[in-house]
């Protein structure tokens, strides 16, 4: 396995693979990778593809007030993993590498009707990192194939739009999310939960099943199916819910009456930290 760290060696690498007759799968990761990451590089395997993890915590997606700074990095740690998991190379860029022109560097990707609502709303400008760096990562890397965890579902649909959209020829993958026994969605954040916040840290998940079953058992209001979400969350102590939300599963508009194949999407504080999790019904 090779650490890459600069662009033209990354696109050298992809052009030696592809000449070989073998497809390249990117999976774009900001590293502290875990149990979820590894599903992706999996999955990014199967059929023989020489994958691909990018490493970068992409500065442009954190908003002044989030936790670009206490994000966590080690890139040591994640490389072992990578060569444990079979991957062909790990791409780590600086940010000089990623932004020629700077942070505030003159162009960027925004996706403007998904990236309004949700976690768009909560976190301005969230959606445009994620496009701009992920384009980016598209050009240098130059994949078939990208894969993108259903844990993060509103990114992966505007991935998607956006490869849509600007006609980018790269196949996206989803993968469904990883979980803890008990529930809780893999995430890096998850570091940062204290002993007793981790124990509350199920109840997103817990509302999603209430909702679920609420849903299997014939309510269909939307409104009814929020509200037990919302409850549910309120019962735990240190738990803040953001939002709780049933939506279109493509345009993530939210819908009053609720059918088989739209998402359920939560959101929530446990302590300082934020959860996010969904579920189709
Ligand atoms: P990051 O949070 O590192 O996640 C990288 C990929 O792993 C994303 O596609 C995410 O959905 C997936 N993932 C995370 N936790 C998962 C879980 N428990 N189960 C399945 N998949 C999981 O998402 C980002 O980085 C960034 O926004 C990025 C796309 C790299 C752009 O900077």
């Amino acid at each position: 396995m090779v650490i890459i760290r600069t662009l033209p060696e990354m696109r050298a690498a992809s052009i030696v693979v592809k000449r070989g007759h073998r497809r390249v799968a990117l999976v774009p990761t900001m590293g502290a990778l875990h149990e979820g990451h590894v599903a992706l590089m999996r999955r990014a395997r199967d059929g023989g593809a020489a994958v691909v993890v990018s490493v970068y915590v992409n500065p442009t997606q954190f908003g002044p007030h989030e936790d670009f700074k206490q994000y966590p990095r080690d890139l040591e740690a994640d490389a072992r993993l990578c060569e444990r998991e079979g991957v062909a190379a790990v791409f780590a860029p600086s940010d000089d590498e990623m932004y020629p022109g700077g942070l505030q560097s003159s162009v960027f990707v925004e996706e403007n009707a998904l990236a309004r609502r949700l976690e768009g709303e909560r976190r301005p400008g969230h959606f445009r990192g994620v496009c701009t760096v992920v384009a980016k990562l598209f050009n240098i890397v130059q994949p078939d194939s990208a894969l993108f965890g259903q844990k993060d579902y509103q990114q992966l649909k505007i991935v998607q739009r956006m490869v849509r959209d600007l006609r980018f020829p790269v196949e996206i993958i989803p993968v469904p999310t990883v979980r803890e026994a008990d529930g809780v969605a893999l995430s890096s954040r998850n570091q940062r939960l204290s002993d007793a916040e981790r124990a509350q840290a199920p109840v997103l998940w817990k509302a999603l099943g209430i909702t679920r079953d609420l849903f299997n058992q014939g309510e269909r209001n939307a409104h009814q199916l929020e509200a037990a979400m919302s409850h549910a969350v309120a019962l735990a102590p240190s738990a803040r819910l953001d939002y709780a939300q049933i939506a279109d599963a493509e345009t993530l508009e939210p819908v009053n009456d609720a059918q088989s194949g739209n998402v359920a999407l939560i959101a929530a504080h446990v302590g300082e930290t934020r959860l996010i999790d969904n579920l189709i019904l």
